[in-house]
């Protein structure tokens, strides 16, 4: 008989980390590009006193950026990692905010990000409304669950209807909205935002920059003072509030929660307008750590045994040292400099001696760190996206997805004694989730699959770059890849044989197959009904 191992797990922290995992927040800001992603976070920055002006963060806007832009960007690493994560404290609140790549190919990343959250802002441009990308990013949101605040930016443009950017918001985004603020006109007209919960008038002003206790407060809409203020507008201010009051459903935290509700804030990023009424009301509502699901059990944050993920791994961030850092969020437990954990993939014992904790602008070397943390792993290659690492118990954390990639290409390598370079660096550009690799069952080939034709200039310029191998790509028949697999071995056997010539392997040992269009892959999901066909998977 398989002997089994019982592990322990206890309640009882001590008081001083209950109240550190209460007050930690760990967020992304989710968006299309352009809605005002950089400009947020920046004000979100400053007002945290993480950075001490605008500017800080622009250097790390790739979503315009053509590839030799990105590259040279990524090249700058200091600024990059820095910007990867940002901590800052507000109002007590120790806060995580994940930075997400803004490039659509680079999405992978951003996905995988979003897995190490608790919550996240959706920022929404008031003349756009719900874009493709923030849609996307809302599904993989809606994966766990993720309570999500929203922020719909550029009021002092001409935009959208607020009730209709609610209606797109709740047919696009299937979630219900709950305004916490109320536009007074917009563009030209654009008079402040009127705070329903606070009752208190906000008015613009470009580039204001509010402090506490400078709302005008409006406890009756008949006042006075509120014709003072808005003069005709003070009338349409009435109105829609009499509108959205009979309308609008009443903010309902558990319904936040489960990620069915959206409390929606509007104002305008670049005026530092409406952020802060975001902000404090998100330091409020926005849930502390979460219990995570592994294979085997859920783990809760107040457990007393150490446990977490990486759910990134960036290469070469100091040039001057060829290392990689693994982004790792911790779920329970407490970290402290020089603690020995177990790296349950290799099954050996590794010892955290520095470990890195990011603040917006530097990085500093961290003593202790708490569920909701990230912290940085310096290593050379021995940690992969998706490990998991605990005191002891064997756990692995599920849901580090890694997807079906839609573009390919073959590798030409330019020089043929260069193989073996070119095998270990597409393997850990693999293993960094940059870019997809799969050996063709019939040939020698390297095809690179990716979510975004970007990442193939990227691994090109990166594996000239740190691998020292000149290598170039060419276009290949082929547009969707599955991962396979079958509960029956006779059947996947079958399988296997008569599909030879589209079948490869992938860098972790999947078998994946691999064909021109969705209309072939119909055929074979009809003539295969055991066979199951993956569009994502779960990281090794
Ligand atoms: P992103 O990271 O989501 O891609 O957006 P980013 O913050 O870079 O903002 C995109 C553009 O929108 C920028 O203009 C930015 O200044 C502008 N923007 C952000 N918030 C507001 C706002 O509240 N009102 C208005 N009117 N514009 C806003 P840009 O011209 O593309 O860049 P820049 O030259 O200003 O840097």
């Amino acid at each position: 008989m398989r002997k089994t191992t019982s592990y322990m797990t206890s309640n009882t922290i001590d008081r001083r980390t209950a109240k550190e995992i209460a007050k930690r927040r760990t967020f992304a800001i989710i968006s299309h590009p352009d809605a005002g992603k950089t400009t947020l976070t920046e004000k979100l920055l400053l007002f945290g006193g993480a950075i001490k002006q605008a500017g800080a963060v622009k250097s790390r806007k790739v979503a315009k950026a053509a590839t030799s832009d990105f590259l040279s960007i990524e090249q700058e690493r200091g600024i990059s990692v820095s910007s990867s994560v940002m901590k800052f404290n507000y109002l007590g609140y120790e806060i995580n905010l994940l930075d997400t790549p803004g490039h659509k190919d680079f999405s992978e990343d951003t996905y995988r990000v979003l897995t190490a959250v608790d919550c996240a802002i959706m920022i929404i441009d008031s003349a756009k409304g719900v874009e493709p990308q923030t849609k996307k990013l809302m599904e993989v949101c809606r994966m766990r669950n993720t309570p999500i605040i929203t922020f719909i930016n550029k009021l002092d443009r001409e935009g959208m209807e607020p009730l209709d950017i609610f209606d797109d918001i709740e047919n696009k985004l299937q979630i219900e909205c709950t305004p916490m603020t109320w536009p007074i006109g917009m563009g030209k007209r654009f008079k402040g935002v009127y705070n329903l919960e606070r009752k208190e008038l906000g008015l613009f002003a470009p580039g204001y920059t509010p402090t506490d206790g400078n709302g005008i407060v409006i406890n009756d809409l008949g006042d006075p003072e509120l014709d003072r203020q808005l003069g005709s507008q003070a009338r349409e201010l009435r109105d829609d509030i009499a509108l959205i009051q009979g309308a609008a459903d009443p903010f309902d935290r558990e319904y936040y929660l489960k990620g069915s509700q959206t409390p929606v804030f509007f104002g305008s990023a670049i005026n530092n307008f409406g952020v802060k009424e975001m902000l404090d009301a998100f330091v409020e509502m926005a849930p502390p750590p979460g219990k995570r699901k592994t294979a085997t059990r859920t783990v809760s944050p107040d457990e007393t045994a150490f446990s977490g993920f990486t759910f990134k791994i960036q290469a070469n961030m100091d040039p001057a040292h060829r290392d990689r850092i693994a982004f790792f969020r911790i779920c329970s437990g407490k970290f402290t400099r020089g603690m020995r954990v177990r790296h349950h993939r290799i099954g050996k014992e590794i010892i955290l001696s520095n470990a890195t904790i990011f603040m917006a602008q530097e990085r500093n070397n961290v003593d202790e760190a708490f569920p909701g943390d990230i912290i940085g792993i310096h290593n050379h290659g021995t940690i992969k996206i998706g490990d998991t690492f605990t005191d002891k118990e064997p756990l692995k954390f599920l849901g580090i997805p890694s997807f079906a990639p839609e573009h390919f290409r073959r590798v030409i390598l330019k020089d043929p004694l260069k193989t073996k370079s070119l095998q270990k660096g597409l393997l850990q550009l693999a293993e960094e989730g940059t870019i997809q690799v799969f050996r063709p069952s019939i040939s020698n080939d390297y095809i690179l699959g990716a979510v975004g034709a970007l990442q193939f200039d990227v691994t090109m310029a990166r594996l000239k770059a740190e691998y020292s191998v000149s290598a170039g790509y060419e276009p290949v028949d082929l547009s969707v890849a599955r991962w396979v697999t079958c509960t029956d071995s006779e059947i996947f056997k079958r399988f296997t044989r008569e599909n030879q010539s589209s079948l490869a392997i992938d860098s972790e040992g999947w078998t994946t197959f691999l064909t021109t269009s969705e209309y072939q892959l119909g055929f074979a999901v009809e003539a295969w009904p055991d066979i199951n066909f993956h569009k994502t998977r779960e990281y090794n």
